[in-house]
């Protein structure tokens, strides 16, 4: 049976502010405009900063500038800029700022005892970060809130997740749920990649996207690892819908107890199962 587990370490995947949140898709609210994005998906023990614009200036360390040098400047931008919000980020925890360099499969190699993760697409970049000691894996992605084409839609897609899709259009029109599950499995191997140093492909994961709380599942088809007793068999994720862009994130927590040491059902006090939580049995 599958079981969603107790989080042992302070909440770190924030169920959007103004909750109940009908879609996931807020209103203007209060101080919704003030607040960092990725803010509503992420808190503490993760540290996370976004900009909106690039930062001006030269900032990269000259490691950076060799591995980056190459490309076009518009790339040269955006690599700079997420990396001075990782280094913010990095700055929250402690951390000092050091450079970030590309590894396997593009995979940024963080410093030792810290997992992260950075996105950066039209007018947004992001990053978080956590010590190892308090998540193993996370995962972020931020998409323009727009559809796919329909020939990456049916590349990136499972049958189950179209019809999910179907329904979720006549259900809630006006989201781009095809963007936003792209986006979920974007995060789901953003995580999953330097934790398993495997390759996942896109028909190896089945999300499932909740419009009412803002979260989302997604089921592994292949074999997860092994973190504590259990085995990792999905992600539960969040996702926030504003200022036009479609925002993801998966965390797991660095202990899952064995399947006996689980709780036989959700904690109580608690509304859903804690998001981006590993699933396991
Ligand atoms: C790597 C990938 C996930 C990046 O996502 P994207 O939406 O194209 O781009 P984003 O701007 O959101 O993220 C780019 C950042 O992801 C990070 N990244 C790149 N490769 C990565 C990897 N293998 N593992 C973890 N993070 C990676 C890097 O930090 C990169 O920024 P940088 O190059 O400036 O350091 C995507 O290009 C890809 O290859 N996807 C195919 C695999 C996949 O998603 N499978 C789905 C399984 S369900």
């Amino acid at each position: 049976m599958k079981r969603f587990i107790a989080r042992p370490v302070k909440e770190h995947v924030r169920r959007p502010a103004g909750s109940p949140n009908p879609a996931g898709v807020m209103g203007p609210e209060k101080n919704s405009r003030q607040a960092a994005l990725i803010e509503f998906l992420l808190s503490a023990p993760m540290a996370s900063a976004e900009r909106y614009e690039d930062v001006p200036g030269d900032t990269l360390f000259p490691s950076e500038h060799r591995v980056i040098s190459g490309a076009g400047s518009a790339r040269r931008r955006e690599f700079a800029t997420v990396r001075a919000c990782a280094r913010t980020a990095l700055g929250q925890l402690g951390i000092p700022a050091g450079p970030i360099l590309p590894g396997d499969e593009g995979a940024p190699r963080w410093p030792r005892g810290v997992v992260g993760s950075m996105t950066h697409c039209a007018g947004y970049r992001a990053a978080a970060v956590a010590r190892r000691s308090d998540i193993a894996a996370v995962g972020i992605d931020a998409e323009p809130d727009a559809p796919i084409p329909i020939r990456v839609r049916a590349r990136v897609t499972v049958a189950e997740e179209r019809t999910h899709l179907a329904e979720l259009g006549v259900r809630r029109p006006g989201v781009s749920w095809d963007r936003l599950l792209f986006s979920a499995k974007e995060s789901v191997f953003k995580a999953w990649y330097p934790w398993t140093g495997r390759w996942l492909e896109f028909d190896q994961v089945v999300v499932t996207l909740s419009p009412d709380d803002g979260t989302f599942h997604a089921r592994l088809l292949v074999p997860g690892p092994r973190i504590g007793g259990g085995r990792l068999r999905g992600f539960t994720g969040g996702w926030t819908r504003r200022r036009n862009l479609l925002l993801t994130a998966v965390s797991v927590a660095p202990v899952i107890p064995a399947p006996s040491e689980q709780p036989l059902s959700r904690p109580s006090g608690r509304a859903r199962p804690h998001a981006a939580d590993g699933e396991v049995t």
